[in-house]
Order: structure tokens, then sequence, then C-alpha cells
């Protein structure tokens, strides 16, 4: 028989397979249920609600899926509307159990009057940005304290709005898509105390985290710029130290085969699953949960800007660039507090 502290010292190794204790805390078995539940709703609804539907459709509960249609169209338009917030959901405690299993944690730099609107930039993307989520769109870390008169709106992609049930969830949690006409509806608005988040690096900063990787996708992305301009937004850099540490992605340098398709996939499809891993339920060695790596998010100070419903191509250069200078100091002051080598450069292409 081995003695306790020996089968502890086993246990995790086991046939090569780092295996989770049994013994584990109720707060970390709460945090793993955190990141299930976000695993459950993000990859395993679509599964589900694209199947059993069809099933259902030849049961006695067909009228739900007519009904449900019907709402579906009534309802299409929400994600360029500026949503349906509700507090209520963004305050359940499966946020803050999954904000605390990495754990996340989001740092202000600087107040946020409401009497502006603001159009955060949210860098790196990570390969789901995973931290933009429980920042902005639950109160995970406390946003709803931390700054309560701004509601905040994070973008997402089109299609994320297609999938039956999901679309609601993102909804309730404020979530918008990010399209131009969207974003506009929401920082034109009357009632000022609005941010918008925007992960701006898109799919193809996706390809490049990698843990320990700070590459942007930016230089040539100005669109976010422009509409700040016209719409007479603030905007504010935001940097998530440890985006990139939660999965690990297959080796895919520029040039190499795997990221040419990736890149042709990226053209066609309008994104590019990269090829990620995390870790299991069960053992710490292989499988879709994010691996425990604190996240550190630092909202920036805002740049404030002129609205100009007409901005010279000048003025959109000069802004933008500026905004990459803010960016880059952000980093620059805060990467050794989060983990980040001092000779560690933020690299944007
Ligand atoms: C938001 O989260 C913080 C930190 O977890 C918590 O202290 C606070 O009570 C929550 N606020 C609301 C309105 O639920
Ligand atoms: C670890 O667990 C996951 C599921 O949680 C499974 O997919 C994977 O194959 C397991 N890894 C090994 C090496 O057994």
């Amino acid at each position: 028989m081995l003695d306790r502290t020996e089968s502890e010292d086993k246990m995790p190794h086991l046939l090569g397979v780092e295996w989770a204790p049994l013994n584990i805390p109720l707060a970390r078995r709460l945090q793993t249920l955190g990141a299930l539940h976000f695993f459950f709703i993000t990859l395993f609804t679509p599964v589900l609600v694209l199947t059993v539907p069809f099933y259902m459709l030849y049961t006695v509960l067909w009228p739900l899926i007519f009904l449900y249609g019907l709402w579906m169209i009534y309802d299409w338009n929400s994600p360029k509307k500026g949503a349906y917030m509700s507090n209520w959901f963004q305050r359940q405690r499966i946020h803050s159990w999954y904000a605390n299993y990495f754990p996340v944690k989001l740092h202000t730099t600087s107040d946020m009057p409401e009497e502006h609107n603001y159009l955060i930039g949210y860098h790196p993307h990570g390969i789901i940005s995973m931290a933009a989520f429980i920042n902005f769109a639950t109160n995970g870390t406390g946003i709803l304290d931390t700054l309560p008169r701004i509601r905040f709106h994070l973008c997402t992609l089109v299609g994320q709005f297609w999938t039956p049930w999901r679309r609601e969830w993102g909804l309730l949690h404020g979530m918008i898509d990010c399209s131009r006409e969207s974003i506009k509806h929401v920082l034109e608005h009357e009632k000022k105390g609005k941010a918008v988040v925007l992960v701006v690096g898109g799919a193809e900063e996706a390809l490049d985290a990698h843990p320990g990787c700070h590459i942007l996708t930016l230089k040539k992305r100005k669109g976010f710029v422009k509409i700040a301009l016209q719409t007479g937004a603030q905007l504010v850099p935001c940097y998530s130290f440890g985006e990139n540490d939660i999965f690990n992605q297959a080796e895919n340098p520029k040039g190499s085969t795997i990221r040419q398709f990736q890149t042709i996939m990226k053209r066609v499809l309008g994104f590019s699953p990269p090829a990620f891993y995390g870790r299991g339920v069960f053992n710490y060695t292989f499988g879709l949960l994010p691996f425990r790596k604190p996240i550190n998010t630092v909202l920036g100070a805002p740049i404030s800007v002129t609205k100009t419903v007409n901005p010279t191509q000048e003025q959109i250069d000069t802004l933008h660039q500026t905004y990459m200078d803010r960016l880059h100091e952000l980093f620059e002051e805060h990467k050794t507090k989060y983990d980040v080598s001092p000779t560690t450069q933020l690299v944007i292409n």
C-alpha cells in the first residue's frame, strides 16, 4: 500500500498523463464548472441546437420550433441594434467562478467619465478572446462596480448570432455584431456612457496566439479609427497579458503549409479555426478546456477624439498612429508586472 502523500504524488502522472487529483477544494471545482459552462455554451450548444430541432420537428414538440422561428425573424436585427443587455445575466455567479479559474483580473488606469462614448480596442485576440468576454460581457471581474456608469458592448462575429438560443445568450450579455452599422448604432446614440469593445486583430491575430507571443495585426486596420472619428467616441487601448497563454496552438509560422492553408480558409470562410488545445476535465495533458493561467487585462486611458463626420485619410492615419503609440506605451509600462520579460517586445504587424 502506498501512503497518502506518496499516492497523491503518483496519481497525477500515471501513464504519462497528468491526472486531476481527487481531493480538490470546492472553490476550485466551482471554477472548473464555470469553465465547463462556457465550453458547453460556446462549443456544444451549436451542435445541439443545429441537430435537435430537426428531430423535434417529427415529434409533438414541433410548434415550439415554429414559434422560435417566428421569434428569430422578429428578433433578427437585435445584434445590430444594441442588443438587450441584462445585468441579471451578467451578474451570475458562474461568471466569477470562471474568472477565478484563471484568474482573470481587470486593471483600470484612468477614469471613464460617462459624458463620453468609448471605442475600446482589445488586444490580443488570443484563441477566443476569453478575457474580453469575462471582463466586458459579464460581471466576472466586477466591472459593474468598477465602472458602474458605463455600459459595455462586446463585438463578435455576425455568424455568432445565427445559432438559435446561443444568440439570445449573447444578446443578454450585451454582445453586438462587429459590423460598422452595429458599432455606429451604439456610439451614435443620444445617451452617452456607452463603450463598444472591439477585438481589432480578429482571425488573423488568432493565428499568432501562441503562449508567450505578443504579435498584433493592427498596422493596416484603420476602420475602427474612422468610426471613432465619425462618432466622436474616445479611443481606448486595452491589452490583456496572458490571453495568449491559456491554449496551446500547433506551430504555424508565416510561410508554412499549415499557415497558407489557414489563410485560404480565412479568405473563403471569413474565419480560420486555429489548431488549438488545452486541458481536459480529468487530466491536465490534453483537452479543450483552457489552462489555468492568469490573465491581466489593462484598460488604458481614453484618447480624446474630435467628432469629424467626414475624416480625411490623413486624420485617420494620425489618430491611428497615436493609438498604436499609446498601446505600445501601455504594453511597456505594465509588461513586467504581469510575467513578461523586460526584453520581450510587442510586435505590431
Ligand atoms: C460584481 O462583481 C464584483 C466582484 O466579483 C462583486 O463584488 C459585485 O457585488 C458584483 N456586482 C453586482 C452588481 O453584482
Ligand atoms: C485527457 O482527457 C481528455 C478529455 O477530458 C481526452 O480527450 C484525452 O484523450 C485525454 N488524454 C490522454 C492522453 O488520455
